[in-house]
């Protein structure tokens, strides 16, 4: 929490984004006590009420601080070779198949010592948080055994207590088999669901557990088992659904009230009124649909009519998406998967805070946390339509300003 003396702060003229849609008039925006205190057009402001605060600034487009929601920032090593690969010929799955691909990074990383793991994860985090991020997600997932998953997660945890930012952490245990448990998945999915997941949960180590359901990695009924163990620890569940087949994972996502199911680039109808009823959030990963070469579409003509919340997120992992700039991913949402700019910026604000079970972040309004970014840019679209550094003005974490 922020210190008694945390300064007032005041922001004149601002366009504002509020995580939902562009309000119309000229804003001012006063941040106290970490949390914004006021927001209202230009033209009922009463000075007295901002007087003696700081002008923070005059101008610009105030958002939310970027959510990324569906982020694997933890590992070693890198996968450049299996990207030279896929481009001679290889599919994602024929090298997964063959022990490479997740399995190549869990190697690495095995082999990581914390601080090591540490120091890599800052430098991909130091570039979101560059980009404007002010809350992420981090799964664990490259390690793979009991030590080794919690040794991830402890990473994520330092991550949000050395920076300034908010880290919600993922378990994903059941990300791959591991080499030592060929042919027995059932064994493994018994390891996460007995010790890896309580462990994980007695350490207050995660925040909610993640699957990977596909025909490379779990079945259905094995993540399903992750998910009831899952909910007996009180952590909410999300999957890796739907990616390269449709397994019916978003729609078990739902039956067990899951925050998101992510990728769904094979979702169906079904799936769709199953999330739409639970209110589970599409997450949209439009980087690992490019770096792929992926031609199947998410349905988002139907998730539009279902009334289902589409967020997106830069999927940072060393495989699917060597992509860390989050705004990039605004980009593509729009240039890939036709979402319009209101939509990318809201699947990255309170869409994104939506999928990871935090309503009160993602979004600009009194009372709320002050997480927020000024952006040299006159309305919200332009975030999404120009790929560009150096349009950050501020970021502003928990009240403070804290890119100056
Ligand atoms: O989100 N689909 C599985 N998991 C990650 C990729 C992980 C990897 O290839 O290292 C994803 O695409
Ligand atoms: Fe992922």
């Amino acid at each position: 929490m922020p210190a008694p003396s945390t300064p007032r702060l005041l922001w004149r003229d601002v366009s504002v984004f509020d995580g939902l849609q562009e309000l119309p008039a000229p804003m001012a925006v006063l941040v106290e006590d970490g949390r914004v205190a006021l927001l209202c057009p230009m033209s009922e402001l009463d000075e007295a009420r901002v007087a003696g605060a700081t002008l923070a600034g005059r101008g610009g487009l105030l958002t939310p601080g970027l959510v990324d929601c569906h982020t694997h920032l933890v590992y070693a090593g890198n996968r450049a070779g299996e990207f030279e690969q896929r481009l001679e010929g290889a599919s994602y799955a024929e090298i997964a198949r063959a022990g490479g691909g997740i399995l190549g990074t869990v190697r690495a990383t095995r082999e990581a010592c914390e601080d090591e793991l540490f120091a890599l994860a800052r430098s991909r985090l130091e570039a979101l948080i560059a980009d404007g991020v002010t809350t992420v997600e981090i799964k664990s997932g490259y390690g793979l055994s009991v030590a080794d998953e919690l040794k991830l997660l402890r990473v994520a945890r330092r991550l949000g207590e050395e920076l300034p930012v908010r880290v919600l952490t993922t378990l994903l245990g059941a990300h791959a088999l591991p080499a030592e448990y060929a042919g027995q998945a059932d064994a493994y999915i018994d390891l996460v669901c007995e010790e890896m997941i309580p462990a994980a949960a007695a350490e207050k180590l995660a925040d909610a557990v993640d699957v990977f359901c596909e025909h490379i990695a779990f079945s259905p009924a094995q993540c399903e088992r992750v998910f009831a163990v899952a909910a007996r620890h009180g952590l909410p569940v999300k999957a890796h659904a739907e990616q390269l087949t449709n397994q019916g994972a978003s729609a078990l996502v739902a039956r067990h009230r899951g925050l998101s199911a992510d990728h769904i680039e094979y979702l169906d109808e079904a799936g769709i009124a199953a999330m739409a009823e639970a209110g589970t959030v599409a997450t949209l990963l439009p980087g690992a649909f490019l770096v792929l070469g992926e031609t199947q579409r998410p349905p988002i003509e139907l998730l539009r009519q279902y009334g289902v919340p589409m967020a997106v997120a830069s999927d940072a992992n060393p495989g699917t998406s060597p992509l860390f700039l989050p705004t990039l991913l605004l980009n593509l949402a729009c240039s890939l998967f036709r979402l319009t700019p209101r939509e990318a910026l809201a699947g990255m604000t309170a869409q994104g805070a939506r999928a990871l079970g935090q309503p009160q972040l993602g979004r600009i309004a009194e009372g709320l946390p002050a997480d927020l970014c000024l952006w040299d840019v006159t309305r919200a679209a332009e975030l999404a339509y120009a790929v560009q550094a150096g349009r950050l003005r501020q970021r502003i974490f928990n009240g403070v300003v804290s890119n100056e």
